[in-house]
């Protein structure tokens, strides 16, 4: 970590949170913080980070495997320790993930994602972060020589899943002799037991079993608990299985098998994704003080921000491909804190494109908002407006500028607008949009949640309410058979 590359807290390659739209002297005493709230954030959570570290330690030696003896609250501190054991101990298990990716690009020119929730939230995030927007148009060498991508298992939507099957009917069921002519499938789920996931399975397999070849094995893989229904019949047809560890919550799960082996067929590099969130690990374990700390400063921020009445979170991510990232969130927020009649309602929001949409009553409505920009500094890849057709009276202030430097304006602005009416706002930047940065930036919202879990009294690692609609609907599947 003393590797000027790796710095976390200051330097090209530091997470930086910028809150000076959370001060006092910006938006006013209801939301803004004095810098003597700010000195008595420390000691708070430098305890609560000292409580972590020795739940994580107490799962880790399996002293326990649940909180007060609840099933509802399990100990899932997995997802700490896993990129760097994925880099270290278990890096076979890394291998063995990256050589079953070579297997299904090599086999198949499109491969298909089924899984929902925590199973398939962070390889959309990934797919639209990392790789070009357009990228299943392109032709596959461009592609990196990797198959197109796509996702489905993550609803009950007979109309999507039609329309999938027709593609790959078209594109793929009759050519099935060469690669060019053959689709691959990912089926993730570790409880086995999610019906979405099992239908869509059921009937892109019957897909592959049709394209005539013996061993479709070599394109299908199933990533899943050790237990459960999904495990057994995938033993029983010896299919290539993945794990998803026991100690793993399914979203916090995007640096195991389930976000990996996507990723990794999609061309992506998942020694970087894992190098970038073991190293925010590592610092995020070393600096229990707030102010040195990135994922603890956001954590008490958002909450302060939501004891104040901001009980909605907007993640307003300046670029579409952050947008799955940000639905990604909204589920590890939902999902972990929204227990108990309490937790903040994440929305997230792409900008400008909202601005035109909701601004007006981001900037207008109930003050029961918190606004966290995610920015990313150096986009890479830019265009620069050439010339005006609307107005061209507005050529000495346009043209000539990249989007990007458009788009900074735009930010200070809307801060400048909602801070103004006493609104507050943060922003979250990212330096770049690489596999390195996206680890850290995942790691990073997830230690968060757990901090800001034990700054509320809410315990993160569960979901005893999603089992209720799950129940209900079991019961109206049984009183009502098939015809
Ligand atoms: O966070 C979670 O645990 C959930 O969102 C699950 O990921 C989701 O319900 C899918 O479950 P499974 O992977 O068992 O199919």
């Amino acid at each position: 970590m003393a590797d000027d590359e790796r710095d976390l807290i200051s330097g090209t390659n530091a997470l930086e949170l910028d809150w000076a739209g959370l001060q006092v002297e910006r938006v006013g005493p209801r939301f803004g913080i004095t810098p003597d709230e700010r000195a008595t954030l420390a000691p708070c959570i430098c305890a609560l980070h000292e409580q972590i570290q020795q739940e994580r330690v107490d799962a880790a030696a399996g002293r326990s495997r649940l909180l007060r003896d609840s099933p509802d609250e399990p100990l899932d501190y997995g997802f700490m320790d896993m990129p760097a054991r994925l880099l270290g101990v278990e890096s076979a298990l890394s291998q063995r993930i990256q050589d079953l990716a070579d297997q299904l690009a090599e086999e198949a020119d499109a491969h298909v994602v089924l899984g929902i929730g925590g199973s398939y939230q962070g390889a959309q995030a990934l797919f639209d972060a990392l790789l070009p927007t357009y990228f299943n148009e392109l032709p596959r060498q461009e592609r990196g020589n990797r198959p197109r991508i796509y996702f489905e298992g993550n609803n009950v939507d007979g109309l999507a899943l039609h329309d999938l099957r027709q593609l790959l009917d078209v594109r793929y069921h009759r050519y099935g002799a060469t690669p060019a002519g053959r689709f691959s499938l990912n089926v993730i789920s570790k409880s086995g037991r999610t019906l979405e996931t099992e239908v869509a399975f059921s009937v892109l397999r019957e897909r592959l079993r049709a394209q005539g070849l013996q061993d479709y094995s070599r394109r299908l893989v199933v990533t899943t608990g050790a237990e459960g229904p999904l495990a057994q019949a995938a033993r029983e047809d010896a299919v290539p299985t993945l794990p998803v560890p026991d100690n793993v919550g399914g979203r916090y799960s995007v640096l195991t098998a389930v976000g990996l082996l996507p990723a990794a067929v999609m061309g992506l590099n998942i020694r970087q994704l894992l190098q970038g969130a073991a190293d925010f690990q590592a610092y995020c374990d070393a600096h229990p003080d707030p102010t040195d700390n990135p994922a603890w400063l956001y954590a008490a921020l958002h909450v302060r921000a939501y004891e104040r009445g901001a009980t909605t979170r907007v993640l307003a991510v300046w670029t579409r491909r952050l947008e799955a990232l940000g639905r990604w969130y909204d589920q590890l927020l939902a999902e972990s804190l929204g227990k108990g009649e309490r937790g903040a309602t994440p929305l997230t929001i792409v900008a400008t494109r909202e601005l035109h949409s909701r601004q007006q009553q981001h900037q207008q409505g109930a003050r029961d908002k918190v606004i966290t920009n995610l920015l990313v500094r150096d986009p890479g890849r830019d265009v620069t407006v050439e010339g005006l057709s609307f107005d061209p009276r507005r050529a000495p202030e346009v043209v000539g500028r990249r989007l990007s430097e458009l788009a900074t304006l735009a930010v200070e602005a809307t801060n400048a607008a909602l801070n103004e009416d006493h609104r507050p706002t943060m922003n979250l930047c990212l330096p770049r949009l690489d596999e390195y940065h996206f680890g850290q930036l995942v790691q990073m919202l997830m230690n968060a949640t757990v901090m800001e879990g034990k700054l509320l009294g809410i315990w993160p690692f569960g979901q005893p309410g999603v089992e209720a609609y799950k129940r209900r609907w079991d019961e109206l599947l049984r009183s009502r058979p098939a015809a």
